[in-house]
């Protein structure tokens, strides 16, 4: 390991669309290879009084696009968090809302409760190991300096949405669905680290309209705000 690559904070995103505006707000620096040989990428910087690492899930070798979803997010999480050993691991990036919620396109959530929505093992004490609730305190100060709602986050492997997991994010209050979320809350309270998640909403889950239409229509207008979002956080005494 090198000892220059240690920081402060590690954002951990997704997609390098998702990253691009907040690697350029903060003026961070590629700096290669998450780990050798493996897809994710790391940018390294200074801001704000703080040393940040961002990690981003690289581009599937397969498929040119981006590596999305759980196993991704779990695996990057744990890589950073050896590599980087940052005390604040911050997953960034864009989710499904519930206008049943009161959530609409661009609302920003700074989720305090974590779950998993297609994980399902209806066995005892499965069924809880399986929804992997996760909850992290409340930050109002966080939230008031970047006008961010509080909220439940629900993560799957999924971009739409079936009719069951329409019901349990009802019966669960979700406010905003994705598909990183709770696999790095898991990795960061599985390795001590402290963890805060910032969410902007691209679509509206409970829409009728194809899901990736509405996601890629407000993607731009989402990551500035998200950029915007983080560079405000981290002006903050978040630490
Ligand atoms: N990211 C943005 N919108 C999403 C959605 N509807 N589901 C999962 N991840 C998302």
């Amino acid at each position: 390991m090198n000892e220059r690559d240690l920081a402060d904070c590690l954002i951990h995103v997704a997609m390098q669309g998702e990253a691009q505006p907040m690697i350029n707000a903060l003026g961070l620096r590629h700096n290669g290879s998450l780990e050798r040989a493996y897809p994710a990428q790391l940018w390294i910087g200074a801001a704000h009084a703080k040393s940040i690492a961002l990690v981003t899930h690289g581009i599937d070798p397969t498929h040119q696009c981006d590596r999305l979803g759980t196993e991704t997010a779990m695996l990057v999480a744990h890589l950073g968090i050896h590599r980087i050993k940052p005390r604040l691991l911050i997953n960034a990036g864009t989710c499904g809302g519930f206008k049943s919620q009161g959530g609409a396109i661009g609302d920003v959530y700074l989720p305090t409760r974590f779950l998993f929505h297609d994980h399902r093992m209806p066995l005892p004490k499965f069924e809880g190991y399986a929804m992997g609730e996760i909850t992290i305190a409340d930050r109002p100060e966080l939230r008031s300096a970047i006008g961010a709602k509080p909220g439940t986050c629900s993560t799957g492997s999924s971009l739409d949405a079936t009719p069951d997991e329409l019901a349990f994010f009802h019966r669960e209050s979700v406010t905003c669905k994705d598909m990183e979320a709770a696999s790095v809350a898991n990795a960061a309270r599985d390795s001590a680290t402290q963890f805060i998640a910032v969410k902007v909403v691209t679509d509206i889950v409970e829409h009728r309209e194809v899901v990736a239409d509405e996601f890629l229509r407000n993607f731009a207008r989402a990551t500035a705000q998200l950029a915007m979002a983080v560079d405000r956080l981290l002006r903050t005494s978040i630490l």
